[in-house]
C-alpha cells in the first residue's frame, strides 16, 4: 500500500518569525511518521526554508507556479525557480485561485504541464461549490476539471497528485463526510484508470476543513490517500496529529 501523503497549505500565511517556530515544531514530531509530509508555502519564504529541501523529512511545496517558463510576466514565479529552491510539490488550480484569479481548467493544465517539465509534481486542485453540488453537478464538475488536465498531460498523468477540495469546505468547518468524500475520489479514480494503467500510483488527496478530529475517518477511505489541510496546518500539534493519524490508517 503507497504512503498516505499529508501536505499542509499555508495559503498567504506566516512570517520569518513564525515560520521558524512552526517548521521546528513539525520536524520536532516528525520522528517515525509513517506517511510523506510537505508544506506548500508562499514563495518569498522558500529561501527561509531551504532546510527542508531534497530529502528532508518534511518536504516543500510551493502554492502556484507560472504556466510560462520566463519572460515579461510580472510577479509570476516559474517551476524552473521553484526547482532551484528545492521544491518538490506545487499546488495547481487551488479554488481561491480559479475564484479570485480567473483560473480557467485550460491554464491550470498549463501549470500541471510546467511543472512536470521541471520535476515538481503538481497538486491539482478540483471541487465543486455549494450550488453546484445542490444541482447535483458535483461529478460533471470535477470530472471536467481535471480531464482538462490529463487532456494536456495525459503522458505523465500517472504523476500527479489530486486534490479534491469541495469549495463549500473550505475554511468554513463543514468537512465532506468520509462517504461523500470517497464517492468522488472514486469518480476521480476511474477517471485517472481510463487514462493510465498506473492510476493507482496516483494520490488523491482530500481538502475541506480536515483537521485532528475529522482526519482518521477520513483517511481510512479507500481512494482517499491523504489530504491538503489549510488552516490546520498553521498549528504544529493539529498538523502532527493528521500526519500520525495518516501513519495509523497505513498499518
Ligand atoms: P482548510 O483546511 O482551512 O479548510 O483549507 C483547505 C484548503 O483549501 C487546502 O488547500
Amino acid at each position: 500500500m503507497k504512503k498516505k501523503l499529508i501536505a499542509g497549505n499555508w495559503k498567504m500565511n506566516g512570517s520569518i518569525e513564525a515560520n521558524d517556530a512552526l517548521v521546528r515544531a513539525v520536524m520536532a514530531g516528525l520522528a517515525g511518521a509513517d506517511c510523506i509530509a510537505a508544506v506548500c508555502v508562499p514563495a518569498p519564504y522558500l529561501s527561509q526554508l531551504q532546510v527542508l529541501r531534497h530529502g528532508s523529512a518534511l518536504e516543500l511545496g510551493a502554492q502556484d507556479v507560472s504556466a510560462h517558463e520566463q519572460g515579461a510576466y510580472t510577479g509570476e514565479v516559474s517551476a524552473g525557480m521553484l526547482k532551484e529552491f528545492g521544491v518538490r510539490y506545487a499546488i495547481v488550480g487551488h479554488s481561491e485561485r480559479r475564484q479570485y484569479h480567473g483560473e480557467t481548467d485550460a491554464l491550470v493544465a498549463e501549470k500541471a504541464r510546467a511543472a512536470l517539465a521541471h520535476g515538481i509534481t503538481p497538486i491539482v486542485c478540483v471541487g465543486e461549490t455549494l450550488a453546484e453540488r445542490e444541482a447535483d453537478r458535483t461529478e460533471e464538475v470535477v470530472k471536467r476539471q481535471l480531464a482538462a488536465v490529463i487532456h494536456v498531460n495525459g503522458h505523465c498523468i500517472s504523476e500527479i497528485v489530486v486534490a479534491y477540495e469541495p469549495v463549500w469546505a473550505i475554511g468554513t468547518g463543514k468537512t465532506a463526510t468520509p462517504e461523500q468524500a470517497q464517492q468522488v475520489h472514486a469518480v476521480l479514480r476511474s477517471q485517472l484508470h481510463a487514462a493510465t494503467p498506473h492510476s493507482e500510483r496516483v494520490h488523491i488527496l482530500y481538502g475541506g476543513s480536515m483537521n485532528a478530529g475529522n482526519a482518521a475517518s477520513l483517511l481510512a477511505q479507500p481512494d482517499i490517500d491523504g489530504g491538503l489541510i489549510g488552516g490546520a496546518s498553521l498549528k504544529a500539534p493539529d498538523f502532527l496529529q493528521i500526519i500520525a493519524a495518516a501513519g495509523f490508517s497505513n498499518a
